[in-house]
């Protein structure tokens, strides 16, 4: 595992009213530390979708691979979620092909769930972590879970961070993204599927 993820561990605080589960729940990958994990507005990145926990949602052709997400003027809310065991990403508005692309990857392990805030410099990556480029780590706070064959992983963010290696959204707005999922928990293997699609914010 690449020493520059950050890896975080939760343990759940609160329950919100839909009666979601937490990452304590038999087949999900339990937290190796305790830390907290805010629950705001029905969104806690447990790794678990809950009903009504997003707003909206793609699933491109393939049936791999969802994207889920809410936001307001200031924040993103967002899940990531791909039939794998090993990472899963979500790349916004790349130049072309990978390059430039605001990259968010994540997997869990026997650790927790981890993410790295990268950005890819070229057209086949390498994306490094933002941190590494001059840049920051721009995840208020993230979360995942691996469960029957499906790797999930809950993130929000502002939706202009200030950091020049992050798209910086409005809401109503359309953006370009790509997608990629690997069998791999490393972030330096190549994805096993890739593809684009469009999104739009609320
Ligand atoms: C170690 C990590 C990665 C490596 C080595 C890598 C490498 C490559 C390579 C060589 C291609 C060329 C086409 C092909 O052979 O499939 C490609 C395409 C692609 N990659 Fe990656 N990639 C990585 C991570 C990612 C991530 C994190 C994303 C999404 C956030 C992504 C999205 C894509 C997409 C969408 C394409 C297809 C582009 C197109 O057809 O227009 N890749 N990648």
């Amino acid at each position: 595992m690449s020493s520059k993820f950050v890896i975080l561990s939760f343990v759940v605080l609160a329950v919100i009213s839909s009666g979601c589960t937490g990452p304590g729940e038999e087949g999900s990958i339990p937290s190796r530390e305790a830390v907290k994990m805010t629950v705001i507005a029905g969104w806690a990145p447990d790794g678990v979708i809950s009903e009504g926990e997003y707003a909206r949602k793609i699933s491109p052709p393939g049936g791999i691979y969802e994207v889920f997400w809410k936001n307001d003027g200031e924040t993103l809310y967002m899940a990531i979620k791909g039939e794998t065991g090993g990472w899963v990403s979500i790349g916004f508005e790349p130049s072309v092909w990978m390059k430039d692309a605001d990259i968010i990857m994540g997997y869990v392990d026997e650790r927790g769930a981890s993410a790295r805030d990268a950005y890819s410099t070229g057209n086949y990556g390498p994306h490094p972590p933002d941190s590494d480029l001059g840049g920051t780590d721009d995840h208020l706070e993230f979360g995942g879970s691996e469960k029957d064959g499906f790797t999930v992983i809950e993130f929000r963010r502002k939706m202009d961070t200030g950091d020049e290696f992050d798209r910086a959204f409005r809401s109503g707005e359309t953006v370009n993204i790509i997608w990629g999922i690997s069998d791999s928990d490393d972030p330096e293997r190549r994805h096993q599927k890739a593809g684009k699609a469009r999104l739009t914010f609320m």
